[in-house]
């Protein structure tokens, strides 16, 4: 069990990271049907429909906040850009996911997304372990959790990407310390 503050909205210069809600599916499935996007998840297939991004709001808006926490990263002109979230089955190692659609990539979003999601983490969330791994070949995710604080394990797991067809793909861990 996982004692907890429920979801939060939170702000930071440039975004708001905010519960997901039902009408937000069609951004998120036209900016997530991309397979330079959902090629860099596990979870998330090609091409990504509409049924999909419904699907997904409805788990979690299911989840218990304690243990899960999904945000819409929105930018505070442009609308929303992506999704971040944190959780985990086994409540001792939430694992930290995110994307942003392709327009909004090169611009230092998603460090701030992240960044603010572990802020949040440490003290609204009170853990003090947040793992994430992102696969061999996303260089820029890599460098992501870097700056936001991420230190490499050395560990190279293998996972599915639903997005590349169920493809086994080596995915590097990192670990995050509060
Ligand atoms: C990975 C992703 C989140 C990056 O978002 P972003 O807003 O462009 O990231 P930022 O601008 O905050 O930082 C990107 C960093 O990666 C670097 N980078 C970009 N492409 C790179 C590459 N091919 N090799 C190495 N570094 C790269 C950038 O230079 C930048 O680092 P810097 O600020 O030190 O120069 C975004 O591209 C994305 O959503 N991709 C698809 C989904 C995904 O990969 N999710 C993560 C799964 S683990």
């Amino acid at each position: 069990m996982c004692a907890i503050e429920v979801r939060p909205s939170i702000g930071t210069d440039r975004l708001v990271l905010r519960g997901p809600v039902a009408g937000d599916a069609p951004a998120i499935t036209e900016l997530a049907n991309d397979p330079g996007v959902v090629g860099m998840l596990q979870t998330w297939p090609y091409p990504y429909e509409l049924t999909h991004a419904e699907a997904w709001l409805a788990k979690v808006g299911r989840a218990d906040p304690a243990c899960r926490t999904d945000f819409v990263v929105e930018h505070r002109q442009f609308g929303v850009m992506g999704v971040v979230g944190v959780g985990a089955k086994d409540p001792a190692r939430p694992e930290l996911g995110y994307w942003l659609g392709r327009p909004f990539w090169g611009r230092g979003y998603a460090t701030e997304a992240v960044s603010a999601t572990l802020d949040w983490v440490k003290a609204g969330w009170r853990k003090k372990v947040v793992w994430a791994g992102h696969f061999a070949d996303n260089a820029a995710s890599g460098q992501v959790l870097c700056k936001a604080g991420f230190l490499y394990t050395g560990d190279v797991v293998t996972r599915p990407s639903l997005g590349r067809g169920g493809a086994a793909t080596p995915s590097r861990m990192m670990v995050w310390l509060a």
